[in-house]
């Protein structure tokens, strides 16, 4: 049986009027490109998109993960992209391209990438979801949502297909070395939740069903930690099997219901809660945010795909964004205090440490009377 590989790869290669959007001319140049990949036979199909400043190129193909050629296609498309933007003075172009020589793989090289390998079933319904201004961990809470937790997904107490649980793989994404840990749910529930509120550290890599069939697959790229330094965020991207065993698209889709608190926002340095939006709305703009989350829907059919649907276009889900846009309005009031803004440890890579560096010189074990002589203004309100 021929194995079906979806590789979801981006890149913010640059876009419009600061970190907003990806213009026209790059998507439509990523389309081009992908076009010319799929007559060279390298990918079967392909859809390009943006979630906000972010490059997406979706493509499947017959050549398995970490394919050379399927990457080269895509780091080529960023690489070239970005001499079109520079031409252009567009923002920040180039922002996540760290390494201009491809060594084999797009990995650790600022682009970040999301697979799965499947056995297509008799039909095949997958969502793929593309965030803004925000980091991996961002998935952690839908993940568990979808497939741990019986308040969002119904299937797992109804379903005999889905009652046996999930496996998830997380990434200590932290480690130099990419370091990985297996843990089923519901056995393990809570040693896997230990570990998944440390959105920063621990982020969900796969998951499988009990019977290894594998469901979800997330962008653990690191490219802050790649660069050293603050270069934008991880901006992630998630594919999701559905139905037929598995979470019904609206089980999947519910999870997207809470406008949960993620770390990124403006200059990747604040929380916010994560919209879920549709494309026409995948444009970061109050504070360069706040962060969102596209989601499109599609079957894929002997490799080729078949689709999109936007599936946040719902006046259903206008409730959650409601929520979210006042949650953020209550955040903003917080300026530069914690819990809007992140504490220290999280902005480790970004430029305050350079702030901080220069007022640490100045602190003394002494506490500090400061000299003048303080005038008396006892008579002033006469
Ligand atoms: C966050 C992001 C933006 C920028 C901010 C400052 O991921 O991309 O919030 O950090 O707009 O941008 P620069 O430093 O390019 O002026
Ligand atoms: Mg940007
Ligand atoms: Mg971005």
């Amino acid at each position: 049986m021929v194995e079906t590989t979806i590789s979801v790869i981006k890149a913010d290669i640059g876009s419009l009027a600061g970190h907003v959007v990806v213009p026209d001319f790059l998507l439509e140049f990523a389309r081009k490109e992908l076009k010319a990949g799929v007559e060279k036979k390298i990918i079967n199909d392909f859809h390009v998109t943006h979630a906000g400043d972010d490059l997406e190129l979706i493509m499947t193909h017959f050549k398995g993960e970490n394919n050379e050629e399927v990457h080269r296609l895509a780091f080529d498309t960023f690489m070239k992209g970005t001499e079109l933007a520079r031409e252009k003075k567009i923002y920040a172009a180039g922002q996540d391209i760290l390494s201009d020589t491809f060594s084999g793989n797009v990995k650790g090289m600022g682009p970040g990438s999301a697979e799965m390998t499947i056995e297509e079933r008799k039909s095949e319904p997958f969502a793929i979801f593309m965030a803004d201004k925000t980091e991996p961990g961002a998935f952690n809470l839908p993940l568990f949502k979808i497939f741990a937790d019986p308040f969002n997904t119904a299937g797992l107490i109804i379903d005999p297909n889905l009652h046996d649980g999930f496996t998830f793989v997380v990434q200590d994404i932290m480690k130099d070395v990419p370091c990985f840990v297996d843990m089923k749910c519901p056995e393990e529930m809570y040693d896997l939740l230990a570990l998944l509120g440390s959105t920063g550290t621990f982020t969900i890599k796969k998951i499988y069903r009990a019977d290894g069939m594998v469901c979800a697959s997330v962008s653990t790229d690191k490219l802050h930690a790649v660069a050293g330094k603050y270069v934008g965020k991880d901006d992630p991207v998630a594919i999701i099997r559905a139905h037929s065993g598995l979470p019904a698209m609206g089980e999947v889709l519910e999870a997207f219901t809470i406008p949960h608190l993620v770390a990124g926002w403006m200059r990747g340095s604040h929380a916010g809660p994560l919209l879920p939006v549709a494309l026409k709305d995948s444009r970061c703009t109050r504070f360069d945010g706040p962060p969102r989350v596209i989601g499109l829907g599609f079957q894929v059919s002997n490799g080729m795909l078949v689709g999109p649907i936007d599936l946040f276009d719902d006046i259903a889900f206008d409730i959650t964004r409601q929520r979210g846009m006042e949650i953020a309005d209550y955040l903003r009031q917080h300026g530069p205090f914690e819990f809007h803004r992140l504490s220290s440890d999280r902005m480790e890579y970004s430029t305050l440490p350079k702030v901080l560096d220069k007022c640490s010189t100045r602190f003394t074990e002494e506490e500090i009377v400061p000299t003048g002589k303080a005038k008396d203004t006892s008579d002033s309100a006469e």
